[in-house]
């Protein structure tokens, strides 16, 4: 019980890390919550200062989820459930402690926890998701109907420990993005023009 509570705060506050922030105000000294989406995340890192400040902190926020479970899995004595201790990453990237607890959309983070627990089921939904961004050219709805994808491979995998994963990873990522579907609906979410 002590090493779940151990490794579930130590998740949580990893997932916590505001990659967004810190890359945002330590080198461009913009605040990516007053531009943009207001998001917190890859995405409006993006689409704020770049590409390169958004590969580096989309890259963060999927390692985030990936070392949430590595850790444990590295260190812990005795044996732990890493789903359910990797999904506090996913719970402080949304809810960040170190940012008055409003961060991200949950998409990375929850990447980095599926490549961390079954890199198959990660590169699916890599696939999944370049191929829809290139069909709709909407990240939100892209990563959208990617965590659905993941449900389902996870249940054609046979894999009901992911099944029951990705169902969770799915609720959060769909809730995050009710303000992107109302913009979808109403025609004014952004496009990316690089794809
Ligand atoms: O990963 C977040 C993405 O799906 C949407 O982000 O900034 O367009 O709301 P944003």
């Amino acid at each position: 019980m002590l090493y779940y509570v151990l490794f579930i705060v130590l998740a949580y506050l990893l997932g916590s890390i505001p990659s967004g922030l810190i890359v945002g105000k330590l080198f461009y000294q913009t605040d990516i919550r007053e531009h943009g989406s207001g998001n917190l995340g890859g995405t409006n890192t993006f689409r704020v200062l770049g590409k390169k400040a958004g590969m580096i902190v989309t890259i963060a926020d999927v390692l985030k989820g990936t070392l949430s479970i590595i850790i444990p899995m590295l260190f812990s004595p005795i044996e732990v459930n890493l789903l359910i201790i990797g999904v506090f990453s996913v719970i402080g990237h949304m809810y960040p402690v170190f940012a008055q607890f409003k961060g991200g959309k949950a998409v990375a983070t929850s990447g980095g926890l599926v490549l961390g627990l079954s890199p198959l089921l990660f590169f699916v939904i890599l696939a999944s998701f370049f191929m829809f961004l290139y069909i709709t050219k909407y990240v939100s709805l892209s990563s959208i109907i990617t965590s659905f994808i993941a449900v389902i491979t996870a249940l054609v995998m046979s894999r009901y420990d992911l099944l029951i994963l990705t169902a969770v990873l799915l609720t959060f990522i769909i809730y995050r993005h009710i303000p992107n579907i109302k913009r979808i609906l109403n025609k004014t979410e952004p496009k990316i023009t690089w794809l």
